[in-house]
């Protein structure tokens, strides 16, 4: 799961031309984009290999469709870049697609190997996938109010890649018409300055984009963890639990 983890972010890091990863070059910056497409084509294919040779073939159709669904939400997003039209629905559809998909494959996984009830399998499922949501709506969040040593990655990265994520989806159905045109400048512009970024901060603290979205989080994150009621008190079950905590506590 980790090697399709890196591969998913190595392509990503291309399609989006992200400077830095984890606070670091990431690897199209340091190596250039064709070799990062390749290592991440390895890795999935690495990852497949690897499950075919441990012989579980439900553990390789979680796998699968996971590289499938992960697939399918980049591009969604792809396509509907710099869209101003864009609602919450179609937002969390790609957040679903191109995020959720994973973690909920990572839980899906270890029901499988566990042997667990087909019950308590589509309960971890669902846990990984309103965990995974809570997770992406969170990382929305820090991309506009983080600090980048912290966080690791560019501060209002996806407006400059042309992404409207939840906070600015909230904010243009709430703004004024000439408000509207300040955001649509933003997004579409090819050098974001500074001044624009401010202006476009303020306009989601005074609509409560931020607000609204970090609630979101918190709700799925509590979703998430209502999934695991069916499971009896354990080490492994805690951990869970402060994970789903974690993920809409992360340090800005
Ligand atoms: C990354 O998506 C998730 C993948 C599908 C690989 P984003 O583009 O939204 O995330 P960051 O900001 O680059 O981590
Ligand atoms: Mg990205
Ligand atoms: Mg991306």
């Amino acid at each position: 799961m980790e090697m399709i983890h890196t591969a998913s972010l190595m392509h990503d890091d291309v399609v989006d031309n992200a400077p830095t990863r984890r606070g670091k070059p990431s690897a199209n910056a340091k190596w250039g984009n064709a070799l990062s497409v390749l290592v991440g084509d390895y890795f999935w294919c690495k990852a497949c290999e690897i499950i075919v040779q441990h012989g579980d073939f439900r553990l390789l159709k979680v796998v699968t469709d996971t590289i499938t669904g992960t697939t399918e939400g980049e591009v969604l997003e792809l396509t509907q870049s710099n869209d101003v039209g864009i609602n919450e629905e179609e937002y969390l559809k790609i957040v679903r697609h191109k995020t959720a998909v994973l973690l909920s494959a990572c839980c899906h996984a270890g029901a499988v190997l566990g042997k667990v009830s087909e019950m308590l399998e589509t309960a971890l499922r669902r846990f990984g996938l309103d965990l995974g949501i809570a997770f992406q709506l969170s990382d929305d969040v820090l991309d506009y109010v983080s600090e980048e040593e912290r966080f690791g990655k560019t501060r209002g990265s996806d407006l400059r890649e042309g992404k409207l994520t939840l906070p600015l989806i909230v904010a243009l159905k709430r703004c004024t018409d000439p408000e509207r045109a300040i955001i649509k400048d933003a997004l579409l512009s090819t050098e974001l300055s500074e001044v624009q970024l401010g202006k476009i901060i303020e306009l989601l603290d005074k609509y409560e984009g931020i607000d609204y979205t970090r609630k979101l989080a918190r709700d799925y994150a509590e979703r998430a963890k209502s999934h695991l009621k069916p499971f009896k008190p354990s080490i492994e079950k805690d951990a869970l639990l402060a994970l789903a905590d974690y993920v809409t506590s992360r340090e800005e």
